[in-house]
């Protein structure tokens, strides 16, 4: 946000002699989809994070580790007041609280481990390690199916999510076994363990898909989630950077291909096997395979490969944005190819939104630059100012969609720039700022009186958006 605020700012100050705020998109190298996940971190944060469990609010508490990971993905991208988040969640959790079984902390075990690299307290990356011993010390089970991780101390299922994650993590903690005060080999020795025994134990199908889990010991033939080919993904690629062995990449690669190959539409958008019906837990999984797929992108030497799997990411992302997004709430619902009339007729909530985030984040990581499509460029969040710190002259009006809001931008000839804010009840509020006068002023909009100045800024509120025009 900072970065891209700073060019904008700079490079309007280059238009500031010709008048008002519209911006060339020549010299634009900013990635649109960054924008797009910078709003939606914004609302995330500001409508849907709950400041005294460090939770978020409508997702189960593993998927709160999940979106904590998502946070972290994004602090990387660009800097964020968002940022706060780590250290509340952080006093206000416990290394378990994720759930009941390993898998769920184990996706926090994750979280903090990513945490660390862009806030690095070290009391972050001790909670992982806390939560790793304790997995690796109960759910390891060598005396039924010749080991392999069970999914709670109570079901002795073995599942493929709970081993893909003790692999991710096993391999993310590795990097650190000095700091840790661990012997070198510590983690890697539990994740070519892990990885020894996932291979073998007929999870993976004939297709390359991973199904759910084993039963007396073979495939149960159960659902191919999304997720499931999504976590194996980088923790295949972790293995490969530190042992070099290709065949890791092949396998991962192999994986990724059958996903985009069984698991999508006719039209290449990811698909959960439940759509439309969906249990909560089912909401996260396709933002947890985007994730992972961003993930293994830089490991990649096969252009053919980075070049396909880039390319799915943004075909997604842009779907996703243009269909699927509920104007009233700034919600994502969980299709991401949404063929309804109406975006805001699916479900949607917390976890279908943090996991449409997952998509921007992974999708601006590995697209270097985006030429911008569209007609307004977000310049920030927040109302748009001048520079003086004031309102602008305006059409606005309250109780409005964003469609109608950009559409009657759009069609006023004076429009420099609109910003549009939907509280977090679902209350939309549009201002357009123009040259225009008051004989033009919209049906339905009223006219706010001043004189004609530049959007050079915006105020920051988080659940509002300042678009301004492209030339
Ligand atoms: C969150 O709560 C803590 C106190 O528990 C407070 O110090 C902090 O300012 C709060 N942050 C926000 C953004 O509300
Ligand atoms: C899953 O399918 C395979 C191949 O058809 C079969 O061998 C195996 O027994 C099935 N698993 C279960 C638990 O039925
Ligand atoms: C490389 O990985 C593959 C796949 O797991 C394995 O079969 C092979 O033995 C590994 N090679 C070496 C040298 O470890
Ligand atoms: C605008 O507001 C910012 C932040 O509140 C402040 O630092 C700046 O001095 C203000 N600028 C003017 C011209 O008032």
């Amino acid at each position: 946000m900072l970065k891209l605020f700073s060019f904008i700012t700079a490079f309007i100050l280059l238009l500031l002699s010709s008048a008002d705020a519209i911006v060339r998109t020549n010299d634009l190298s900013t990635s649109e989809v960054q924008d797009w996940a910078e709003i939606t971190t914004a609302r995330l944060v500001a409508c849907y994070y709950d400041n005294s469990t460090g939770l978020f609010t409508n997702e189960l508490k593993w998927q709160s580790g999940s979106t904590l990971e998502t946070l972290a993905n994004f602090v990387s991208l660009a800097d964020s007041p968002q940022r706060y988040i780590f250290s509340e969640t952080f006093k206000k959790t416990d290394p378990f609280i994720g759930g009941n079984c390993f898998d769920d902390y184990l996706w926090w075990a994750l979280a903090w481990i990513q945490v660390y690299k862009v806030d690095p307290h070290i009391e972050y990356l001790q909670r992982a390690a806390l939560i790793h011993d304790f997995v690796s010390d109960r759910a390891w089970i060598s005396t039924t199916c010749n080991g392999g991780l069970q999914v709670c101390p109570t079901n002795t299922y073995k599942n493929a999510i709970t081993n893909e994650l003790f692999l991710l993590s096993s391999m993310r903690l590795h990097p650190y076994t000095k700091l840790l005060e661990k012997p070198p080999t510590y983690y890697l020795e539990r994740a070519l363990k892990e990885w020894k025994w996932l291979e073998k134990s007929g999870m993976i199908n004939n297709e390359y898909l991973i199904n759910e889990g084993l039963r007396s010991c073979v495939n149960d033939n159960r659902t191919t989630w999304t997720h499931n080919q999504g976590v194996i993904l980088s923790g295949l690629a972790l293995l490969y950077s530190v042992t070099h062995n290709s065949t890791l990449i092949d396998i991962a690669q192999k994986i990724a291909d059958a996903t985009i190959r069984h698991l999508t539409y006719p039209n290449g958008i990811l698909k959960e096997a439940c759509e439309p019906k969906c249990d909560t837990n089912h909401r996260s999984f396709k933002g947890i395979f985007a994730r992972n797929l961003g993930y293994l992108i830089p490991y990649l030497t096969d252009a053919t490969h980075i070049k396909k799997y880039t390319l799915f990411l943004r075909l997604n992302s842009v779907s996703s944005w243009t269909t699927s997004r509920c104007e009233m709430d700034g919600l994502f619902n969980i299709f991401w190819d949404s063929q309804l009339p109406d975006a805001c007729d699916a479900p949607r909530d917390t976890a279908t939104t943090s996991s449409v985030l997952d998509l921007f984040i992974s999708t601006a990581k590995t697209s270097q630059t985006t030429r911008k499509t569209a007609k307004w460029m977000v310049i920030g969040l927040g109302n748009c100012m001048d520079d003086n710190n004031a309102s602008m002259p305006n059409f606005y009006q309250n109780a409005i969609s964003e469609d109608l809001c950009r559409q009657t931008a759009d069609e006023d000839k004076g429009a420099v720039a609109y910003d549009y804010q939907i509280s977090c009840t679902g209350y939309g509020f549009c201002r357009i700022r123009t040259l225009s006068s008051e004989s033009h002023t919209p049906p339905g909009f009223e006219y706010q009186d001043d004189v004609a100045r530049r959007v050079t800024t915006t105020n920051k509120v988080t659940i509002a958006s300042c678009y301004v025009k492209i030339i």
